[in-house]
C-alpha cells in the first residue's frame, strides 16, 4: 500500500520507492507535516506523531507548528500556501480538516499541465479537504505518491463555498518544513546563452527567494529549488527536491525560521498573481513535484527523469526515437530561398538526417526581426512553391518536414496589428513597450486563443508538416489584460498561461502524429509545464559545444536527455567565437535530442563523411541516451574535464562520454569511475577489451583525452 492511514494517531504516511512522507491530522484538526525522506519502516505507523519529532509532544505554540498549509492572521507569520482576502479586507484565514480519501492512481489537472498514471496500481492520491468556517473557503490538498520512485505530486483546489467574493493573494502548491536548517540551497540560474547554471550556497536564517515576474518561466531561474545536506554531492547525502509544474512567473523559497527549521516552497509568484473566487468559483493551483534522494544529486535527477519522460511527457513521441534534424537558423538565419534550402536539404539526406526544419522567415514580408508575426502566410517570393511545394520537395528527398512558427507574438507591422490593435498585452494610455521589435498577444482572451489555434492549424493541415518548433521570444510587459475587470486585472498572467495551455492543448490533441519542440530564445521556457505538452525543448541559443557541456549538465539535473534539443553548429561559434572539432561538437550533441545547425552545403567532402559516421553512430545510440539512466560523473563546473553516462535499464549497456575542454601537460590520464552498472559482468569496448563492472564501478576506466576540446564516447556492452 502507497498510502496507509493510522487512525489512533491519526496520520497518513505515503511510501513510495525509498521515501515516506507523513501528514497528521491533530486534536484541534489542524493538517500538520510529519516527516518528508527515507522511507519509514512499516511498523512506523503504530508510531506516535510525536515520535517523529525532536519535540516531546505536538504541543508546540501556532508560530512554530508544523504546518503542511500554513496560513495567516491566526498565529502564523511566513508565507502562506493560501493566502485569501476577505470582502470585508482583511486577510484572516484559518483551514481545518473536515475529511479525506484515498483513492488509487490520479485524477487529470483540468486546464493545466501534471503528471499522470497509466495504471491505477502506478500511484496512489490522498486529498484532504480542509475549510475556513469564517469566509467557506475549502481547500482539497492532492498528494499523489508515485509507487516506483516515492515522488509526490502536489496540487491545491480553492472553492468559494461562502457567500461572498474572496481574492486568493498567495498560492503555494507545496510549503514543507524540514525541521533542520543545517543545509544547502541548490537552484539552476542563468540568462539568455547561459540558461541553467546549478548554484549552491548554504542556507542561513531568514529567506532566500528565486523567482520570475517575467511572464515565463525564463532564462534566469528555473521553477526548482532543493535542499541538501552539507555533505550531498552527486552519489550521496540527502536531498529534498521541489520542481513547479508551469510556465510562467512562479517563485521558490527556503525560509529559516527562528528555531532553525527551513521550508522549502513553491508556487505562484505573488508580485503577478491573485485571483477573484465569486461565491461558487474554484481555481486549481499549478502542481509540484517533491523528490527526495538519500544518494545524492544524481538519485534525485533520476527520479525526476523517468516520471518527466515517461508521466509529465506525454504523445505519440513520448517513446519514440527522436529523428536526426538540420535546422536552417544559424545556416542561413533570416536569408534565404527556395534552391538555397533545398541545397541544405540534399545534403543533409545524403549524410543520415531524418528531418529538414525551416526556421524563422518563412511568412509575411519577413526577412528581419521587424515585422510580420502572427501573418501566418508563406513568403511566395522566397518559397515560390508554397510550403506544400518546398515539403513536397523535402518529403521527395526522404526527409521529414518541420516549421518554425511564434504563435503567441505580434509584429506592429504585421497585418495582425493594424487588425486587431487591442489583441496585444497593454495597458490603455500607456506606450507597449516593444521586445526584439515584436509584442505579445493577449492569450488570456479567448478571441485570441481561437485565432492562434485557427491561424497554426491551417498551415499545419494543409502543408505536410511533420514537426514544429514553437518558439517565444520576449518577456511580458504591461500584462495587466484590457479585457478583464479592475479586481481581476492582476489574474492576467495566469489566465495567460491557462490560454497557452489550452491552445496547445488543442493543437497537440487535433495534430497528434507531429513531434512538438518549444524554444524560448533557447531555453527561457525549459520547464516542465510546457514538457507536458511537448516532449522536447530547445536547450540554448548557446551551441558552443564547451558552453554546451554546462548547459546540458546543468540542465539535467531536473530534466531528461529526451527532453534536450542538442545541436551541432558552425566554427566559429557564433555565440562565443570558439572553435571545436566536428568529433568535439558532435560528441556532445549526441547526448541530447540530436541535430545539425548549420549550412551543410559548405562542408567539404570530408566534412561530409565525418557527419554522416557520426549521423549513424547517433542513430546506433539514440535509443540508450533516450531511455538510459542518466549519470553525472564529473562536472564542468569544478574543473576542465565533464563525464557523464547513459546506463541502459537492464543495465547490460554503458556509454561514457567525457571531455576536456583545456589541456594541461604532464598529468595522469583521466580516470572515471563509471556507475549503475552490474558488478559481476564483463563488459567489452568496441576493441574487444573487457571489464569487470565491479572495477569499473570501484577503480574506474582511463579515457584518453588530449588537446584542448578533446572528447571521447565509449559504448560497453555486457556479455
Ligand atoms: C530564437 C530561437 O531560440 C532560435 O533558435 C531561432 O528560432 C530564433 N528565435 C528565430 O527567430
Amino acid at each position: 500500500m502507497s498510502i496507509e492511514f493510522n487512525a489512533p494517531a491519526r496520520t497518513w504516511t505515503l511510501s513510495g520507492g525509498g521515501t515516506s512522507y507523513v501528514l497528521h491530522r491533530d486534536e484541534e484538526n489542524r493538517l500538520l507535516h510529519l516527516y518528508w525522506g527515507r522511507r519509514l519502516p512499516s511498523d512506523a505507523l503504530r508510531w506516535d506523531p510525536a515520535d517523529y519529532f525532536s519535540f516531546a509532544s505536538l504541543d508546540l505554540p501556532v508560530n512554530i507548528l508544523p504546518h503542511e498549509l500554513p496560513v495567516c492572521g491566526s498565529g502564523w507569520y511566513g508565507t502562506p500556501a493560501v493566502g485569501i482576502r476577505t470582502a470585508g479586507g482583511d486577510e484572516v484565514t484559518d483551514l481545518r480538516v473536515v475529511s479525506a480519501t484515498v483513492d488509487a492512481g490520479k485524477p487529470p489537472l483540468p486546464g493545466l499541465p501534471a503528471t499522470y498514471t497509466e495504471t491505477d496500481e502506478e500511484a496512489q492520491t490522498l486529498s484532504v479537504l480542509l475549510r475556513d468556517s469564517v469566509t467557506g473557503l475549502e481547500v482539497t490538498a492532492l498528494y499523489t505518491v508515485f509507487e516506483a520512485s516515492g515522488a509526490i505530486a502536489r496540487s491545491l483546489r480553492l472553492k468559494n463555498t461562502g457567500s461572498s467574493a474572496l481574492t486568493v493573494t498567495s498560492l503555494l502548491s507545496a510549503s514543507v518544513p524540514l525541521w533542520r536548517s543545517d543545509l544547502d540551497a541548490v537552484h539552476l540560474h542563468g540568462a539568455w546563452a547561459r540558461e541553467r547554471s546549478i548554484i549552491r550556497v548554504p542556507v542561513v536564517p531568514g529567506d532566500l527567494r528565486i523567482a520570475s515576474a517575467r511572464g515565463a518561466s525564463g532564462h534566469e531561474e528555473n521553477p526548482f529549488l532543493a535542499l541538501c545536506e552539507h555533505r550531498a554531492d552527486e552519489h550521496s547525502g540527502c536531498v529534498w527536491g521541489a520542481s513547479f509544474v508551469y510556465s510562467g512567473s512562479f517563485q521558490a523559497l527556503c525560509h529559516v525560521d527562528n528555531f532553525g527549521h527551513a521550508r522549502l516552497s513553491v508556487g505562484m509568484n505573488p508580485e503577478v498573481f491573485s485571483w477573484l473566487l465569486e461565491p461558487g468559483e474554484t481555481l486549481a493551483s499549478p502542481e509540484a513535484v517533491l523528490v527526495f534522494s538519500d544518494a545524492g544529486f544524481n538519485g534525485m535527477s533520476q527520479q525526476y527523469h523517468a516520471l518527466y519522460r515517461d508521466r509529465l511527457a506525454r504523445g505519440s513521441w513520448r517513446d519514440r526515437s527522436r529523428p536526426v534534424l538540420i535546422n536552417n537558423w544559424e545556416g542561413t538565419y533570416f536569408d534565404f530561398d527556395e534552391q538555397r534550402l533545398l541545397a541544405i536539404a540534399e545534403k543533409a539526406s545524403g549524410i543520415g538526417v531524418e528531418l529538414f526544419v525551416l526556421d524563422d522567415g518563412w511568412f509575411g514580408r519577413r526577412n528581419s526581426d521587424n515585422c510580420s508575426l502572427g501573418d501566418w502566410k508563406v513568403n511566395l517570393e522566397k518559397l515560390p512553391g508554397g510550403l506544400t511545394g518546398l515539403s513536397a520537395k523535402i518529403h521527395d528527398m526522404g526527409l521529414r518536414f518541420g516549421l518554425w512558427f511564434e504563435p503567441e507574438m505580434v509584429s506592429p507591422d504585421s497585418d495582425l496589428y493594424r487588425a486587431h490593435p487591442d489583441w496585444c498585452l497593454h495597458v490603455d494610455g500607456r506606450p507597449r513597450t516593444e521586445a526584439r521589435q515584436q509584442l505579445i498577444l493577449d492569450l488570456s482572451r479567448p478571441e485570441v486563443q481561437d485565432y492562434i489555434i485557427s491561424a497554426v492549424s491551417a498551415v499545419l493541415s494543409s502543408s505536410g508538416v511533420d514537426y514544429v518548433k514553437w518558439d517565444m521570444n520576449r518577456n511580458m510587459t504591461e500584462a495587466w489584460s484590457v479585457s478583464l475587470p479592475p479586481e481581476r486585472k492582476k489574474e492576467t498572467q495566469h489566465r495567460y498561461m491557462l490560454g497557452l495551455y489550452h491552445v496547445l492543448e488543442t493543437v497537440t490533441s487535433a495534430f497528434p502524429d507531429l513531434l512538438f519542440e518549444s524554444c524560448s530564445g533557447g531555453g527561457g521556457r525549459f520547464d516542465p509545464g510546457i514538457l507536458h505538452y511537448m516532449p522536447q525543448t530547445w536547450t540554448s541559443d548557446d551551441t558552443d559545444a564547451v558552453e554546451r557541456l554546462k548547459l546540458q549538465y546543468g540542465t539535467s539535473l531536473v530534466y531528461p536527455a529526451s527532453s534536450m534539443g542538442a545541436h551541432v553548429s558552425a566554427v566559429p561559434n557564433h555565440q562565443t567565437g570558439r572553435s571545436t572539432s566536428l568529433k568535439m561538437r558532435s560528441d556532445v550533441a549526441l547526448s541530447g535530442n540530436f541535430g545539425f545547425e548549420l549550412d551543410l552545403a559548405k562542408f567539404s567532402a570530408e566534412e561530409l563523411a565525418e557527419a554522416k559516421e557520426m549521423v549513424s553512430r547517433v542513430k546506433e545510440l539514440r535509443d540508450l541516451t533516450r531511455t538510459g539512466t542518466f549519470w553525472r560523473l564529473l562536472s564542468p563546473f569544478e574543473g576542465r574535464y565533464t563525464a557523464w553516462s547513459f546506463v541502459s535499464q537492464d543495465r547490460k549497456q554503458v556509454l561514457l562520454c567525457a571531455y576536456q575542454v583545456l589541456s594541461v601537460p604532464n598529468t595522469a590520464p583521466l580516470r572515471v569511475c563509471l556507475r549503475g552498472l552490474l558488478p559481476d559482468a564483463w563488459y567489452e569496448a568496441k576493441d574487444g577489451r573487457r571489464y569487470l563492472g565491479a572495477a569499473l564501478m570501484q577503480q574506474g576506466i582511463t579515457v584518453s583525452l588530449r588537446g584542448d576540446f578533446s572528447s571521447s564516447v565509449m559504448l560497453l556492452k555486457a556479455r
